[in-house]
């Protein structure tokens, strides 16, 4: 199968009316070339690109920009001239997969977040996209947390807000996402799950909400680990649509290290 035809199975998915502007083209090498391997990842980081070339694959699709902004601009800064020349090197096909993983409905990122956490519950859909999780059982942000460092895999978690309050509710906004501040707001609202979150505001409000007995919090995963579940969701659905070639998720790892 060519490049272009694996990923106009992973485009079908969503319906882009109104968006014309989307992120998710080809950003290196051939539309055209052969592909026996495909490689998923979150963010293409350098050693990505080297494992995903070393493995052999044909075509890489990565969720997040090669370089650092959202329609992938690149300039002579030397950082990215030698990632750009690196990633030439390899001969590989590179595609972003991120608009229609989002505007498919239900969202494939959030879906893929919420399976891996393991928990029974019930989804409700927003028309913005957005997706809430009730919860069978109730549980609370401190044990939660404590749950998705094991579950998902991520180095450290942390909880502004109601952190010992027993919560049936999982907001999703993963990533680095907008509207936080809105969906905290909403009376429906008791935990919320973010990649990426303003602090001054939005970590304040529920500290505060909470002080004032609300029962709202948000958990901070950080940006790959609040993601990667639903790129490897994706890898998986790629898999199942394409049993011919070889499928693998590269982890790109998270962002920060700690003390
Ligand atoms: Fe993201
Ligand atoms: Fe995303």
């Amino acid at each position: 199968m060519k490049s272009q035809e694996i990923m106009n199975i992973l485009f079908s998915v969503a319906d882009m009316t109104g968006f014309d502007n989307t992120c998710d083209t080809l950003k290196c090498g051939q539309a055209d070339k052969e592909v026996k391997k495909a490689a998923v990842t979150m963010f293409p980081t350098v050693n990505v690109i080297k494992q995903a070339s070393e493995w052999g694959a044909d075509l890489l699709i990565v969720h997040e920009p090669l370089y650092y902004n959202h329609m992938d601009k690149h300039s002579d800064d030397p950082v990215e001239l030698k990632k750009r020349q690196l990633l030439e090197s390899t001969g590989m096909t590179v595609y972003r997969y991120h608009d229609h993983s989002h505007i498919a409905r239900p969202d494939m990122i959030s879906i893929g977040m919420f399976e891996a956490l393991g928990l029974a519950g019930d989804y409700e859909y927003e028309t913005d996209g957005l997706i809430r999780y009730h919860l069978k059982v109730e549980i609370t942000p401190r044990d939660l947390a404590a749950l998705m460092e094991k579950r998902l895999n991520i180095k450290h978690l942390r909880i502004a807000g109601s952190i010992d309050t027993p919560c049936r509710v999982l907001s999703g906004k993963f990533g680095s996402p907008g509207g936080v501040g809105r969906e905290l707001r909403n009376d429906k609202c008791e935990i919320i799950l973010v990649g990426e979150v303003c602090e001054w505001a939005d970590c304040e409000y529920a500290r505060d909400a909470a002080q004032l007995g609300y029962k709202k919090a948000i958990i901070t995963m950080g940006h790959i680990p609040s993601e990667r579940n639903g790129m490897m969701y994706i890898a998986d659905i790629l898999k199942e649509k394409c049993p011919d070639i070889e499928v693998k998720y590269l982890e790109s790892g998270e962002v920060f290290d700690y003390t």
